[in-house]
């Protein structure tokens, strides 16, 4: 998701304010009025989202981590569109969390934000060069968390030039099989290239995280992520089934394989 220019805190303990906290009677739940509210500002508004957008993909990536380790599905954790390092660092915590000392992490990510869009999008800060974290930059926020150092790789450049046949080869020839992957990169054409990558690379098992599954597209299913995802279910060997759902904007997927005679609803 790209909700990150002006983020920022505005002032110490507004975030504890914003918990939805539980009253022994009407109306149940406390709901800010007007009074709380009088000097909320668009800094707010920012401060707010990103609060709890950041906290619903934490606690997914919690969720996964456990699910995985239950399920002893082992392999590696890949992220496409990785800018400040949040989702990144949650994967990692959540991995020493579980012990997870052989994953390996990959970072895939041009380092020079979003590539010239292609296709349409209801977002308009979606320009070239937006959300641009430095390869350097990324680094020192991965040393700084300070977990997994020695497992953490970086691929950079857009990923119509970044994901060639030969990288694909080598990861199936030499790396574990996928785990868990993030799908963060906004737009339908960086999607793309994407999906062609990791298709050899799932195992029964495999997570998908869609984060923007919603974003950018008015919810329309023939843009965007979206669009990228079913148009690669068509042509894929594994079928997914709907897992977590993550805030308004995205979810995660079990990929199974095609032929495993699976049909019905869950
Ligand atoms: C919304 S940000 C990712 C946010 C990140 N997961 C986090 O938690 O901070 C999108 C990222 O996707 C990258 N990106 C988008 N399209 C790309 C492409 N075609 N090739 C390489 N990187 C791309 C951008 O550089 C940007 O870093």
């Amino acid at each position: 998701m790209s909700f990150s220019e002006g983020e920022k805190m505005t002032g110490s303990g507004k975030a504890e304010k914003d918990l939805i906290v539980r009253l022994d009677g009407e109306p149940w739940v406390r709901i800010e009025d007007g009074k709380t509210l009088s000097d909320w500002v668009k800094d707010d508004e920012i401060r707010y989202n990103q609060g709890n957008r950041q906290s619903e993909k934490f606690l997914m990536f919690r969720r996964t981590f456990d699910f995985l380790t239950e399920n002893e599905i082992s392999g590696h954790y890949l992220e496409f569109g990785c800018h400040r390092c949040r989702t990144f660092k949650m994967a990692l915590t959540e991995a020493r969390r579980h012990g997870l000392d052989k994953m390996k992490f990959w970072a895939f990510d041009s380092f020079e934000g979003l590539p010239t869009p292609e296709t349409e999008t209801s977002v308009s800060k979606w320009v070239q060069g937006a959300l641009t974290t430095s390869d350097a930059e990324f680094m020192e926020l991965v040393r700084n968390h300070g977990i997994y150092l020695k497992n953490i790789e970086t691929v950079t450049g857009f990923y119509s030039d970044s994901l060639t046949p030969s990288l694909q080869e080598k990861f199936t020839k030499e790396e574990a099989p996928i785990a868990l992957v993030t799908v963060d990169c906004d737009l339908y054409e960086s999607a793309v290239p994407v999906f062609k990558f990791i298709e050899p690379l799932l195992q029964e098992g495999s997570i998908i995280y869609m984060d923007d599954l919603f974003v950018g597209t008015k919810g329309s299913p023939h843009k965007g992520v979206a669009r990228a995802f079913l148009e690669f279910q068509e042509k894929s060997a594994w079928t997914f089934m709907r897992h977590l759902d993550v805030g308004w904007w995205g979810r995660t997927y079990i990929a199974r394989p095609r032929d495993d005679g699976f049909s019905g609803v869950l």
